[in-house]
């Protein structure tokens, strides 16, 4: 299997770089120009395109031939960098790749999600401090992930609750919506979300589904284990 990652040299991307390879995958990375040096350690087992997730030719360029994309979506800036990325990884992979996208919790495909009272509140805050800083743009991230739900690709976008690093758990549990028992714990040690997104490019019972994810040994898991 070839796969592009789109953000390969961030936390979750590297993790996902490392999945992929363990898999015996082909690996297409795609991060900005200044963080190439961040996937050193993967140097002539992977390919880098360097470039801006958000640049249609670079992306365009990067799934050529991909039988998955995963995207890390991120909404830094003011210029839509996460509909950017989302509009290219669309429109130029191919139609029957899988499509598996990162997000957090607050995004919602069917407006059923109940979240903790704390957990809106720092959604409020990082909204505000985003518009007030042009740092982030949460709106942006919330658009990208509509415009991911209303395709008609093979997509997965999955929801990753509050991360911590730490060594695997194994993988995640996942119910459709924030606010189920199993998910009350709200937390993941990234190298699992990041095994959740490579395990999702073989997993088509997860198409066109945004699971909300928890690690698997967290209180809540081991509770409700049954759920889903
Ligand atoms: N952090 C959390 O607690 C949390 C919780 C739930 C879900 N998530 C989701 O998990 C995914 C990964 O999040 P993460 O926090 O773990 O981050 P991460 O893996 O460290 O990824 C950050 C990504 O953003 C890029 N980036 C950083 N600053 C940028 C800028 N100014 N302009 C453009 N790109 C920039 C990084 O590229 P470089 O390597 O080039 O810097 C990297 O690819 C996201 O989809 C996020 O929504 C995060």
């Amino acid at each position: 299997m070839k796969v592009c990652i789109i953000g390969a040299s961030g936390k979750l991307g590297i993790y996902m770089v490392q999945h992929a390879l363990d898999r015996g995958y082909t690996v297409v990375g795609v991060c900005r120009e200044k963080s190439v040096g961040k996937l050193d350690a993967f140097k002539g087992r992977i390919t880098i395109l360097p470039g801006a997730t958000n640049d249609r030719a670079v992306i365009q360029k990067a799934v050529d031939g991909c039988d998955g994309v995963l995207t890390v979506l991120v909404p830094w800036g003011a210029q839509h960098y996460a509909t950017g990325t989302a509009r290219a990884v669309l429109d130029f992979a191919r139609p029957d790749a899988r499509l598996i996208f990162s997000c957090g919790w607050h995004i919602t495909q069917d407006g059923q999600d109940v979240y903790p009272s704390a957990f809106k509140m720092e959604e409020t805050f990082a909204r505000w401090f985003g518009k007030v800083t042009h740092i982030l743009d949460i709106d942006d991230q919330v658009k990208a992930c509509r415009q991911v739900f209303a395709s008609p690709t093979r997509w997965t976008v999955v929801r990753g609750s509050d991360l911590a690093e730490g060594e695997s758990q194994g993988l995640p549990v996942w119910s459709r919506h924030v606010g189920d028992p199993i998910l009350a714990s709200n937390l993941t040690h990234r190298v699992d979300y990041a095994l959740f997104m490579v395990e999702a490019l073989t997993n088509d019972d997860l198409i066109h589904e945004a699971p909300a994810i928890v690690g698997c040994r967290t209180p809540s898991a081991l509770a409700h284990s049954t759920v889903v």
